[in-house]
């Protein structure tokens, strides 16, 4: 265990050296590659299809939200199909500026829409040690968001580093990778 930490954490490191290097070691990190890209362009287009992306999607009650995610927030749980595999399916959607009004969202949640984060489990094998979470940060048109070395933020995102979607999800209570509930696993 100590050692798949240890390789995990050299291949983060490795990641985040390829990522700056860019070109053909872009290719190494744990996300943000071309399969990453297109399953999250996938992924977006299913979501859109169960009404949960794009301007119709359907609303929920938006609440005071935590960093990093936002100052509000509406978190839907859901099953999406890709590719003829059904999985769990988590949508945030991060609201904004810093110090928007709940009500301000509730008005008009179009203007205030930051970001779509989202968490969909995928097939067994694809992350064992992570729960198999595909992760995925958008900005509200469906396009990819980058991080400061210009990877885009779709796949393992920031698999073995310090800070980031799985080094942070890691820390969630239940072991499920899930802040806000217990029942998706
Ligand atoms: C520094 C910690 C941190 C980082 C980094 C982070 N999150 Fe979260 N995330 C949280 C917390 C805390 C919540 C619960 C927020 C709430 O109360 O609604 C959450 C909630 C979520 C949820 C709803 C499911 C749940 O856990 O309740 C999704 C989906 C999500 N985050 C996706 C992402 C994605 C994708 C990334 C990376 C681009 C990311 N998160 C990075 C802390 C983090």
């Amino acid at each position: 265990m100590k050692t798949t930490n240890r390789l995990a954490r050299l291949a983060g490191i490795a990641a985040f050296v390829g990522a700056s290097m860019g070109g053909a070691f872009a290719q190494m990190a744990p996300f943000g590659n071309d399969e990453d890209v297109s399953y999250a362009a996938d992924l977006w287009a299913a979501m859109e299809a169960i009404n949960l992306a794009g301007p119709d999607a359907i609303r929920s009650y938006p609440y005071e939200g935590v960093e990093p995610h936002g100052f509000v927030l509406e978190t839907l749980y859901a099953k999406a199909t890709l590719g003829g595999r059904t999985g769990d399916l988590v949508v945030k959607r991060n609201y904004g500026p810093a110090g928007v009004e709940i009500e301000a969202v509730q008005a008009n949640a179009a203007q205030h829409l930051g970001a779509v984060t989202v968490m969909f489990k995928r097939e067994a094998g694809y992350d064992d040690e992570n729960n198999n979470w595909f992760y995925a940060k958008y900005l509200p048109d469906g396009s990819l968001d980058k991080n400061p070395a210009g990877l885009q933020l779709a796949g393992r995102v920031a698999k073995g580093m310090d800070q980031g979607c799985i080094a942070c999800h890691s820390a969630a209570p239940g072991e499920d990778f899930i802040f806000t509930t217990d029942h998706i696993r």
